[in-house]
């Protein structure tokens, strides 16, 4: 029987998409593991969904180490100590640095509401909808040092609803929990062609 792939969750928000990760690993539908969530922010609501999930938490604030570097090494320790083999960013509003993607290169992997390389970077629904385009998305990538630059592994189309950022998002939400899973699931189990090459 193959072993399931350990995964770390980083988010800093509410945490459904880690929620439909989480279920979707339970159900069997994704042949891993959520061995922890990470999150900058102890007071965010993925800290109850992960709670109520019994998955443990990581709460490491950036600000308790005296440097990004000092704070992506606490992270290493941790991650390896719990034998995470990869990381998928779920709401993590940071950028993860040098330190962290030497530790796990092309092991990181981020999904984004929009269809890259559009509308990167904070905000990215409100940008697509101030842009007036009639259809956004979600995509799934791996992490490299830009902001949301990395390699494209999956993206699936949303139609905007007009004028409405609430909708709209709430139609992402429910693409983006269906891709993540998917996603993952080929990338673990070698089905994935992205940049050219199988993974
Ligand atoms: C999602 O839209 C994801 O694409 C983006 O941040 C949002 C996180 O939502 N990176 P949630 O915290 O998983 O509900």
């Amino acid at each position: 029987m193959k072993v399931k792939t350990k995964i770390a969750v980083f988010a800093s928000g509410s945490g459904s998409n880690y929620e439909a990760l989480e279920q979707a690993c339970r159900n069997g539908e994704l042949d891993a593991e959520i061995v922890l969530v990470m999150t900058d922010k102890p007071a965010s609501f993925v800290v109850e969904r992960a709670r109520k999930t019994n998955t443990r938490v990581v709460a490491l604030e950036p600000k308790a180490f005296p440097s990004k570097q000092a704070f992506e090494e606490a992270l290493i320790d941790i991650l390896r100590e719990a034998e995470v083999e990869w990381i998928a960013l779920a709401g993590y509003m940071r950028l993860i640095g040098p330190t962290l993607l030497a530790a796990y290169p092309s092991r990181i992997v981020n999904i984004h509401p929009s269809l890259l390389p559009s509308f990167p970077g904070k905000d990215a629904i409100g940008q697509a909808i101030a842009h007036g385009v009639k259809l956004t998305g979600v995509t799934v990538h791996l992490v490299d040092e830009g902001m949301d630059t990395g390699p494209i592994l999956a993206q699936a189309a949303v139609p905007v609803v007009e004028g409405d950022i609430a909708k709209t998002a709430e139609a992402i939400h429910k693409v983006e929990h269906v891709l993540y899973k998917e996603t993952l699931q080929k990338l673990f189990t070698d089905k994935l062609i992205f940049g050219g090459v199988q993974s």
